[in-house]
């Protein structure tokens, strides 16, 4: 296969449901010349409760899907997913996979000034100590404060981004993160950059807040441009969505996720992977 064949293809992105949009959303942004497949695997969501095993299971079925799409690149977007089974799970492909644990903790890493860093995330997320992990591996002396947020996702599928019960939600859970004086925190889920306002609000602004999106889709460029797998630019765009069961929830929240209309969704059966 040429370069070229492989720079026309596909990145694939996946999530346990709309969440990843958020990614797709930077994505969009920073390489908006490149094609995009989406899963999103609304039928088993959400994936932040469930089992290192299961959630281990539903990954290896998530990128056996996107590999049958010819993609170039694995985004694995959701924080549960890329915590707890990516590690496993990219031994047992030929596939270039990131997960969005490596950026956030790198770009947190560079912004704490007092080596003192938050993390946000589902209970999966926050178990796996990945975050932690991936921090200390960059720079020993961060101490890090993790915390588990679950309210946090359904709030954000309700469209509850700046209502006065989401803020009373925010500041219980935050308080102790308040308490250690951090001044960085990592919105370590999916769905929480929709709620960066509350939660910055609530946390105060001497504390900088890392979105994972944002830094997975930088680190997807920097990657594609060493690699020379990034699309020339011209030609056709074509974006497709996938989805584990009924599309229709997914259609009617992936506005708030992405900042535009999805058609098009496909249902397909993901336990055939
Ligand atoms: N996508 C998940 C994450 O980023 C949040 C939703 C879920 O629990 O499946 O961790």
């Amino acid at each position: 296969m040429s370069s070229e064949q492989t720079q026309d293809r596909p990145i694939g992105i996946f999530d346990s449901g709309v969440g990843g949009l958020t990614v797709v959303a930077e994505i969009f942004k920073l390489l908006p010349g490149e094609s995009i497949v989406y899963f999103g695997d609304v039928g088993r969501y959400p994936y932040g409760g469930r089992s290192r095993e299961t959630i281990t299971r539903f990954a290896r079925q998530d990128i056996g899907f996107l590999l049958e799409h010819k993609v170039k690149f694995i985004i694995a977007a959701c924080n549960s997913a890329s915590a707890v089974a990516l590690d496993k799970v990219k031994e047992e492909f030929d596939a270039e996979i990131l997960g969005v644990i490596e950026p956030g903790a790198k770009a947190a890493v560079s912004v704490t000034r007092n080596n003192r860093v938050g993390i946000i995330g589902t209970r999966a997320t926050i178990t796996s100590d990945s975050y932690a992990k991936a921090i200390q591996k960059r720079r020993k002396e961060v101490k890090v404060f993790s915390l588990a947020c679950p309210l946090f996702v359904p709030l954000a599928e309700e469209g509850y981004i700046e209502k006065e019960a989401t803020f009373l939600i925010a500041r219980d859970y935050l308080k102790t993160l308040i308490d250690v004086d951090i001044d960085t925190l990592v919105l370590g889920c999916t769905h929480y950059p929709l709620l960066k306002k509350v939660i910055g609000e609530v946390m105060g602004k001497e504390v900088r807040l890392i979105d994972s999106a944002e830094e997975t889709a930088r680190e997807v460029a920097a990657v594609l441009s060493v690699r020379n797998l990034m699309r020339p630019s011209g030609g056709q765009v074509t974006h497709k969505f996938y989805v584990s069961d009924v599309p229709e929830k997914f259609s009617q929240i992936a506005d708030r996720f992405l900042g535009r209309t999805i058609n098009n969704i496909t249902r397909v059966d993901i336990t055939r992977y």
